[in-house]
């Protein structure tokens, strides 16, 4: 009977570039589900869609000055690109703002209300913006940390000193939307009572039954379970950008109600287009399978949420949810000023994509460990295994084929030798060794097998040396027989490689011209017909392309490199400074007292305008708003670093209680702060994503 396989990949929020970290669970999926559409008696779809609700990407779409609808068409644009950029092959890719997925969030919601009744309501007190009129997520509040009076801190976190509370503990909190201080405000909100008797008892047998999640995952879910389950609050009030709750106006559903019923909305966007059958995959007692792979950031939502939305709605459970780990780039958070906050389109101009799965591939084993992408090892491994190793061994037998058979492989009667039998069966014989590897994620461990396969061509080609074989004309048989050998090795080492590397796969098979004619099956198929001619396959790394795509991706101040503000993993590693290692910096200066800085009255100031100044060789006159309702004139000495075009519309910081300046250009109304060291440049700074003109910086 034919395997009916459902595959899904998190949605990605659509309110920032797709980067490297997310990569790791784009690539993992997407090798899987390869493998499994190379399998004969397999059926297997992967869907996913871009995550587009929430009050982060409506306040992005309003700061751009545009609709959430055009922001977050532009970003699905931006995002599918990448993925193709990476050959992540969706069989759809769609949208969490969409009627399928409106249809489906209305009538799961419905039956949980009104057949299982495990939706309830209750008033909740929560911030509230009296300015921008609306209720402030926790990350949109700031203040000092209730703990360690660490300055800055979001709402339901310290990054200082790691302490979570809510956001109502915070001492002197704002709202990071309008800079107004927030008020306690109370509404009704709608509740899943996950804290229900059923769902406790559906949830502690569906955690720990074997298959549905890994070992780490389900021993986390039973501390969870043991800990006691909250009512689950899926309700947002309005402004927010969502759909909005049967019978209930004003009211939205938090985006983490409908995002994973994206998957199903994108699976049923794709089965009316294609045909195929909904209910087969989703209803209640489907014998289809349904795989979810997920960050482990996202378990939570995947383990607990999902399943009780789906088993109490009607609906079939996962058969698997399968969480990694968490990207390091050189065994650290991925960080902007180190350049290794690296976005998918910015690899792209740099590198081969495929040296990325490769890579990948060799780390992944289908835990939830984080993944290691150490740069240096990158380049060694692409380097050594698939140029010098596996791409080698097609270019050494290659042009003796073309130039000496006319580029025919031996025939398969002239063929049998005793030790080309003994390769080609040592190779075969891997096969459900690598196959096992791949279903069970362990990717390395295939990757490692398929490379040990390889070394054992290698040393065939080396024992048998083709290139003196063909110096000896009383040897044109058995260099026919070596090269052919060594051509169908190559052959099924590609059908090994094909989950990892789709590209150079295609490429191979134009090669061997056997379009169509290498999936799983055909590995045990030698060719009989004429090859095309070698084209090169793969170019080494060069260390530089590497060096260059760090540069690029190291956080300059100019507005244009700007990165978008990330999904929040990103944004709390983009807020990590590292002190440059090696140089040498101006001595610090004298201690001073709280009270002594505190005399500094920083701002946030918008540059409103900046021009050049007839005259002057340093200059640039800025016109900045600092919220005051009138702006300030600035001359600042930083012409030689930046054009002034490009800082009109930048927020930076300015000192706004030095005494004013007459200067012979004009008055200046205080000053703009740069860096600047011993290393050229300098730099204006620039306040995190949200900063408002006017806000104090302290
Ligand atoms: N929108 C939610 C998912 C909703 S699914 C119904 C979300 N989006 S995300 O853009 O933040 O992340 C998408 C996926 O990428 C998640 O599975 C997340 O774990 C993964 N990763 C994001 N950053 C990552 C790393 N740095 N490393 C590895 N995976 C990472 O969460
Ligand atoms: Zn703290």
């Amino acid at each position: 009977m034919t395997r009916k396989i459902l595959v899904t990949s998190a949605l990605p929020y659509a309110n920032g570039s797709i980067h490297l970290g997310h990569l790791v669970e784009y690539i993992q999926t997407d090798i899987w589900v390869r493998f499994h559409k190379m399998q004969a008696d397999t059926q297997c779809f992967y869907v996913c869609a871009d995550d587009t609700h929430g009050t982060p990407i409506m306040l992005r779409a309003e700061k751009e000055d545009i609709s959430p609808e055009q922001l977050i068409d532009r970003v699905w644009n931006e995002h599918t690109s990448d993925f193709s950029g990476f050959h992540i092959e969706f069989d759809n890719y769609y949208s969490t703002n969409s009627d399928e997925n409106k249809e489906l969030a209305q009538s799961i919601y419905r039956k949980l209300r009104d057949e299982a009744k495990l939706i309830d309501t209750r008033i909740i007190e929560q911030f509230y913006d009296p300015e921008k009129e609306m209720f402030l997520p926790d990350r949109f509040i700031k203040g000092e940390c209730p703990k360690c009076h660490a300055l800055d801190q979001y709402g339901d976190s310290c990054e200082a000193c790691g302490a979570t509370y809510s956001p109502t503990d915070l001492i002197n909190p704002v709202s990071a939307v309008s800079g107004a201080t927030p008020v306690r405000k109370e509404s009704e909100h709608y509740f899943f009572k996950l804290g229900d008797d059923r769902c406790k008892a559906f949830l502690t047998s569906w955690t720990q039954a074997q298959g549905h999640l890994q070992a780490e995952a389900s021993n986390k879910m039973q501390e969870w379970l043991e800990s006691g389950l909250n009512n689950w609050d899926i309700s947002r009030d309005a402004p927010y950008f969502g759909f909005e709750i049967p019978d209930a106006p004003g009211k939205y559903f938090y985006v983490w109600l409908d995002a994973p019923i994206g998957y199903m909305a994108s699976f049923m966007n794709l089965a009316k287009r294609e045909g195929l059958n909904f209910d087969e995959f989703w209803k209640e007692g489907s014998d289809t399978e349904l795989y979810h792979f997920i960050g482990k950031d996202i378990l939570y939502f995947h383990a607990l949420f999902w399943p009780a939305t789906l088993k109490f709605s009607g609906h079939r459970t996962p058969t698997s949810v399968f969480a990694h780990g968490f990207l390091t780039v050189n065994g650290q958070k991925m960080s902007k000023s180190r350049g290794t906050f690296i976005t998918a389109e910015s690899y792209l101009q740099h590198l081969n994509p495929e040296y990325l799965r490769y890579y990948y591939a060799a780390k992944l084993n289908g835990s939830m460990e984080d993944i290691d992408l150490s740069l240096e090892d990158f380049t060694a491994r692409v380097n050594s295994d698939l140029v010098g190793k596996y791409v080698n061994i097609a270019s050494r037998a290659a042009g003796f084929i073309h130039k000496r058979f006319e580029g025919r492989l031996i025939s398969a009667e002239e063929r049998r030798q005793p030790e080309e039998e003994e390769l080609e069966t040592q190779l075969l014989g891997s096969e459900e060794m690598i196959a096992r590897a791949y279903a069970e994620r362990d990717f390395s461990k295939a990757i490692r097998e398929i490379m040990r396969l390889t070394d054992l061509v290698n040393q065939f080609v080396d024992q048998n040396k083709p290139w003196e074989l063909a110096k000896k004309p009383e040897m044109e048989k058995r260099l026919h027989q070596v090269c052919s050998e060594s051509l169908n090795a190559f052959r099924i080492l590609t059908i090994y490689l094909k989950p990892v590397l789709p590209q150079l796969a295609t490429r191979v098979e134009q090669f061997l011209n056997l379009e169509g004619k290498m999936g799983w099956q055909d590995l045990t198929t030698y060719p009989t017909n004429a090859i095309n001619t070698y084209e090169h396959l793969m170019t080494r790394i060069d260390p530089k392309q590497v060096e260059a795509m760090i540069e690029a991706n190291k956080a300059t101040l100019a507005p244009a490199t700007e990165p978008h503000s990330q999904a929040r993993h990103a944004e709390k590693q983009a807020h990590e400074t590292q002190p440059a290692s090696g140089t040498s910096i101006a001595p610090i200066a004298e201690t001073i007292s709280i009270d002594d800085f505190s005399k500094i009255d920083l701002r946030i100031a918008r540059i409103v305008n900046a021009e050049h100044v007839e005259g002057a060789d340093k200059l640039l006159q800025l016109t900045l708003d600092i919220g005051e309702g009138k702006t300030r004139n600035v001359f600042a000495g930083i012409k030689s670093a930046y054009a002034p075009e490009k800082l009109i519309g930048r927020m930076t910081v300015m000192v706004a209680n030095l005494a004013p300046r007459k200067m012979k250009f004009g008055l200046s109304e205080g000053m703009v702060l740069a860096a600047s060291g011993d290393t050229p440049g300098l730099f204006i700074l620039s306040p995190d994503d949200g900063a408002q003109p006017g806000m104090r910086v302290k």
